[in-house]
């Protein structure tokens, strides 16, 4: 078995306190109570399953049982480090598959991790506020390890690790390396650095795309990213465009 995790998982997390579940509405909405309740930074829930796992955009995200991982971090930023948190997400994914042989892998600006252009892994990152008081936010991570996502809807955007590979894979090997590479990163969340280990990674930049907002379609050239993760947009007509949140899709034309 690949991706089922309880056994060995209290290994794996060391005295990380964490909440497995075998099936689960959605990791963020747990992670989000028990943040709440005093959930220490680092804290993870983990699901098997998610019956109505959200993504970014308010779309659905699958998580069939014993297929992914589904987990979400508890983390205690500062408020001016939010906008890292999914640059931190992205980032951590790719470095802890990167070195199991991934060919193709990079990351389409925000946070998709992509293999030769298919989606691995998707992050989401919400806050919880006291009124104008941070009290913490969740990381959600959700990556694909071996469904088959052929004659599926997601059939030619979504891959799982094991047909990136051509092997199976040890879920909770992967699981390792993602906890490991986020506690390592961490430390550079607020810092430039973060920003360009990020920025290395991604495949948007110099590439025509349409950036939909929730201000409407832009079209033009990615042209860079700034300090906070932001996309600086050269559109057709010329004019620069900042945006903090949309959906990239590369352009033939
Ligand atoms: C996206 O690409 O749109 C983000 C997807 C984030 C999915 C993960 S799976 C674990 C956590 N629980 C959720 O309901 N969503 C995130």
């Amino acid at each position: 078995m690949t991706a089922r995790l309880p056994n060995g998982l209290a290994a794996v997390m060391g005295g990380r306190p964490y909440r497995w579940y075998p099936s689960v509405p959605s990791t963020m909405d747990e992670a989000r109570a028990w943040l709440r309740e005093g959930a220490p930074h680092g804290a993870v829930v983990l699901a098997d399953e998610q019956t109505a796992g959200r993504g970014r955009l308010n779309r659905p995200w699958q998580t069939p049982p014993g297929s992914a991982l589904a987990l979400s971090m508890v983390l205690r930023p500062q408020p001016s480090a939010l906008t890292h948190l999914p640059l931190l997400g992205a980032l951590a994914v790719a470095e802890s598959v990167a070195p199991l042989g991934v060919t193709g892998l990079g990351i389409k600006w925000p946070n998709d991790v992509l293999v030769g252009g298919l989606k691995l892994s998707g992050v989401l990152a919400e806050s919880e506020w006291d009124g104008s008081t941070l009290r913490g936010a969740v990381l959600g991570i959700g990556l694909n390890l071996s469904q088959d996502f052929t004659g599926s809807d997601l059939d030619g955007t979504a891959v799982s690790l094991q047909a990136a590979l051509g092997r199976p894979v040890d879920g909770l090997a992967v699981l390792g390396a993602l906890l490991t590479q986020l506690d390592a990163l961490w430390a550079l969340v607020g810092s430039a650095a973060l920003v360009k280990a990020w920025r290395a990674r991604l495949v948007t930049l110099g590439q025509r795309v349409t950036v939909s907002t929730p201000a409407g379609d832009l079209i033009g050239v990615a042209e860079d990213v700034d300090a906070d993760g932001a996309l600086w947009l050269r559109a057709d007509n010329g004019t620069r465009h900042r945006v903090m949140a949309g959906d990239v899709r590369l352009r033939s034309t």
